[in-house]
């Protein structure tokens, strides 16, 4: 990254217009170096007698990403981008910024106090600052809410979308959009406003959108989102902001903004969704792969299975434009799926979030076969079966005699040992696993699974396909329940377990929806219907796979299904129903008091705080397990899988990153108290110990200076 401000903006001057050209690798972010060449270039340019009007523009095709992201919370340096801003409001010179690529956060900002912006055809604008528990703290807020009313500026801001550069355009952001050359439009376009003279619009002095506006928007907003918004900071000083754009003086906005602004930056949920920003790009990166290998390229994908799971993977494939062939073994299965496709882009289409055009272009992508033959031009084939190792592995043996060599060939087991279906194929290191999550056409992670043979080349394919199609790709190890399941086992089996200690599942639910997930665990299994699980461990037992006699077995679920408790469509699970209506039932209490007397578990009764605190530190505690194996590469791969594929709350930045805001030691504590009491099922990972013991966070750097 260039730290010279004299390169980070360079100058020059065509045909009476000076050309502030932002270069300032990788994203044009507005850091010290970038803001402090920033003023330096407009007061040459202000200076500059030959020049008549000033165009800002950013090198390689893209404007300014927003703030640098990684001087948050670091002592501040430089000029502020307030006062860039200030030189270009008051400029005597027009100034147009030329917005190409991203124009983002602070780098919309910037445009918003020029009075002119020009965009390319392709570019991208928009303020999502909310996404880093952030608001738009470079005048945004109140800019934004000048020039488009409170109720557009609502949306935008709390949504933090990007949108494109013609919808810019209808709401008034950008004042012209070019299909040729952004840098001479934006010259010519300059030069045009330079000869009509100024006084130059201010969107910061509009009035138009904002007076009358009505105060009940704002209250209606607040009280709409007060469930979803519990525990964040931002989304309710974004509404405080932009009802202060519509009702104070510019001024006196800004001011309500920049302190409004503080608050957000020094709350604990921003520090928790910028570590997830740079968890969820360093997650995409291969520790040790060797850096010549290239990723193949796919144009064509298979999909085995139209079940729900293949559906949602093919929808995915699809909609990034890629062409998608699925296979199911009988007609009436293609069709289910092929209906089931439909529906989903149908309730889309209703919903508004896609167009019947880009519903159209996605399908003419698919075609159906129920013959492997179809696969033969594929570059990668992604089976989503049901988990049976012999149909598998039956599977895989197809797939090695019709593909092409070098296809990739996945699973999407979220079980199943992927080297004992690598087995099945004479090409094991093309073999690996893609983890999707349900419903796959909106989930966002991707748990890629390396196999012991799959090839660098296999590995660097999949990483990179997974972020083709949309999703955030995640690299583990082949172990039972790779990242996710592994520690999915241990959160469900220690929420069971302080059931018969003394909790009840509406407490537990409580708890868990108290510290930010979005349903409790209860709850939830209720929904999906408690028959599935049981029939499973029904058939493990049999197969004496499974120890129902241990003391770590919770036996309520069992108990329940032997009831006929199956969950909500039986109107009884862990709680009881009217209708949708869950109410806690004292029959589950008396069950559980039932199970601890038959085990000698004393009963006592826990706050919301302890119930969170046992069952994540179990999580932590396993997932530091998983990194000791290397299952995960980094702890903050173990934050992005649970934040994307499990409901995780984002402004709690994962497990691992809630541990170490906690303490690791404090979670050390918690793991031995537990152990001296349970035995070997919370023995103390051993890096977990090694870390609190030498005061380091989990990367293994010193705990004061861990980011
Ligand atoms: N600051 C610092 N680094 C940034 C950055 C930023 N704003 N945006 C991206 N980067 C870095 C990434 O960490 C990555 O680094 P790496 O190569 O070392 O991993 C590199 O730039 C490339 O980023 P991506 O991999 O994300 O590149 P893409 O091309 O896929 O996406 C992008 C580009 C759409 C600009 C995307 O990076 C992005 O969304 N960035 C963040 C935008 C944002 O949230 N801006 C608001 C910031 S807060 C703000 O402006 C406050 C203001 O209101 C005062």
């Amino acid at each position: 990254m260039s730290q010279d401000p004299e390169t980070a903006v360079r100058y020059q001057v065509v045909d009476e217009v000076a050309v502030l050209t932002i270069d300032f690798p990788p994203v044009n972010a507005l850091g010290a170096p970038m803001r402090e060449g920033m003023v330096r270039r407009l007061e040459q340019a202000g200076e500059d007698a030959s020049v008549k009007a000033i165009v800002v523009i950013g090198a390689n095709d893209r404007f300014v990403a927003g703030a640098d992201i990684r001087e948050f919370g670091k002592p501040r340096v430089g000029p502020t981008l307030q006062r860039i801003q200030g030189l270009m409001e008051t400029s005597v010179k027009p100034v147009v910024c030329a917005l190409d690529g991203h124009a983002l956060g602070g780098g919309l900002e910037l445009a918003l106090a020029a009075p002119f912006r020009i965009a390319a055809v392709r570019a991208k604008v928009g303020l999502p600052e909310v996404t880093l528990g952030l608001l738009p703290g470079g005048g945004g807020t109140q800019r934004m809410t000048r020039m488009v009313g409170p109720d557009v500026a609502l949306d935008l801001i709390l949504s933090g979308r990007h949108i494109s550069a013609t919808q810019a355009l209808d709401l008034g952001i950008v004042d012209a959009v070019t299909q040729g050359d952004l840098r001479m439009d934006a010259i010519a376009f300059a030069k045009a406003k330079a000869a009509e003279g100024g006084p130059f619009p201010k969107a910061i002095e509009r009035e138009d959108k904002v007076a009358g506006t009505d105060r009940a928007l704002f209250e209606q907003t607040r009280a709409a989102n007060a469930r979803k918004w519990a525990g964040t900071v931002a989304p309710f000083k974004i509404v405080d902001c932009v009802e202060a754009a519509s009702t104070m003086a510019p001024r006196a906005g800004l001011e309500f903004e920049r302190e409004a602004f503080e608050l957000c930056l020094n709350a604990p949920s921003r520090a928790a969704q910028v570590h997830l920003f740079f968890a969820e790009r360093e997650a995409a990166k291969v520790i040790g792969l060797d850096p010549a290998v290239r990723p193949r390229d796919i144009r064509k994908v298979g999909v085995i299975g139209a079940g729900t799971m293949g559906g949602g993977i093919a929808m995915s494939v699809i909609n990034s434009g890629l062409n998608c062939v699925l296979l199911d073994a009988t007609q009436e299965g293609l069709d289910a799926g092929l209906d089931k496709v439909r529906g989903n882009y149908a309730t889309s289409v209703k919903r508004g979030s896609r167009t019947q055009a880009q519903i159209d272009a996605a399908l003419a992508l698919l075609s159906t076969s129920l013959d492997y033959a179809a696969f033969s031009d594929c570059d990668i084939v992604i089976e989503a079966v049901f988990e049976n190792m012999a149909i598998k592995q039956e599977i895989f043996g197809k797939l090695d005699a019709v593909c092409k060599p070098g296809a990739v060939l996945a699973t999407n087991t979220s079980a199943l040992d992927i080297d004992e279906i690598a087995a099945a194929t004479k090409r094991p290191q093309d073999v690996i696993g893609t983890h999707f999550f349900s419903p796959a056409n909106v989930m966002r992670l991707c748990e890629n699974v390396r196999g012991a043979k799959s090839s660098d080349e296999t590995i660097a394919t999949v990483m990179a396909f997974a972020k083709r199609i949309g999703k955030v790709p995640v690299l583990a190890g082949n172990c039972e329940g790779f990242i996710g399941n592994r520690i999915l086992k241990i959160y469900g089996q220690e929420a069971d377990l302080i059931l018969e200690e003394g909790a009840t599942p509406w407490q537990v639910d409580k708890a868990l929806k108290g510290f930010g997930f979005p349903m409790g665990l209860y709850l939830m299994r209720d929904m999906s219907g408690l028959d599935v699980g049981w029939r499973m461990r029904q058939g493990r037992i049999e197969a004496g796979a499974l120890d129902t006699s241990s003391a770590e077995y919770p036996p309520l679920a069992d108990q329940l299904c032997e009831a006929g408790r199956f969950g909500q469509k039986t109107g009884a699970g862990y709680y009881r129903y009217e209708g949708r209506d869950a109410t806690p039932d004292p029959e589950v209490e008396q069950i559980l008091a039932t199970i601890a007397q038959k085990k000698g578990t004393p009963r006592r009764s826990f706050t919301d705080e302890e119930i969170v605190e046992q069952i994540l530190s179990a999580m932590v505690n396993e997932g530091a397990k998983i990194l000791e194996e290397g299952i995960a590469q980094r702890s903050s791969d173990i934050d992005v899988t649970y934040i994307y594929g499990y409901g995780f709350p984002k402004h709690r930045g994962g497990p691992m990153f809630w541990a170490s805001q906690l303490g690791l030691g404090r979670i050390l504590e918690v793991v031995r108290a537990n152990h001296a009491r349970f035995g070997d099922r919370w023995k103390p990972a051993r890096l977990l110990e090694a870390r609190v013991t030498a005061g380091q966070d989990w990367d293994g750097k010193p705990v004061a200076s861990a980011r």
